[in-house]
């Protein structure tokens, strides 16, 4: 299947037969992008390699779902969530994502996430809660422009 098309400001389905892995190290930038996340987010996988994870934040995100993210990695170990992500030319994808922590002897080394499809309600829920989450924190909702594609 090919991800890889232009998609500009549109939604690409993430497939239910593939898992979608990326690695980061422990200040988030990635160190490990599988083919299947790199072709959904519009990359090469060697163009995410070495980039921080936040290449692929999604405007419409609130700022507390990655405070959340980051605290509950430093007291629980793990968070799992619900996640729009942003591609290279401005499309976009929907995934639950689960991120832990990788060990090589007993040390916390890495952050792994594994990511899955999500449902279309779940979608519709999400987008309307972020939004609603934004408006009250006074963060801009929809700061994508919607002027023609120039380049
Ligand atoms: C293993 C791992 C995977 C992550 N995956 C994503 C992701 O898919 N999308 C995303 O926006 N942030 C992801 N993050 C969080 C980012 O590192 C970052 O905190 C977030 O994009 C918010 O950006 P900011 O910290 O610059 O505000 C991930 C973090 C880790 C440790």
């Amino acid at each position: 299947m090919e991800y890889n098309q232009s998609s500009f400001l549109c939604e690409t389905i993430v497939p239910k037969n593939e898992l979608i892995v990326s690695r980061t190290d422990l200040k988030g930038t990635i160190t490990y992008a599988n083919e299947t996340f790199a072709s959904i987010s519009g990359y090469e996988v060697d163009e995410l390699i070495g980039k921080t994870h936040n290449c692929v934040r999604h405007p419409d995100m609130p700022k507390a779902v990655f405070k959340e993210l980051w605290s509950s990695l430093e007291t629980k170990g793990r968070w799992s969530g619900f996640v729009k992500n942003i591609r290279k030319d401005f499309g976009f994808y929907w995934v639950y994502a689960e991120v832990s922590g990788v060990y090589k002897d007993d040390q916390l080394v890495e952050y792994k996430s594994i990511r899955t499809p999500i449902s279309f309600n779940d979608k519709m829920y999400y987008q309307e809660k972020y939004d609603e989450m934004k408006n009250k924190e006074g963060e801009l909702v929809r700061k994508i422009s919607y002027e023609p594609y120039t380049s």
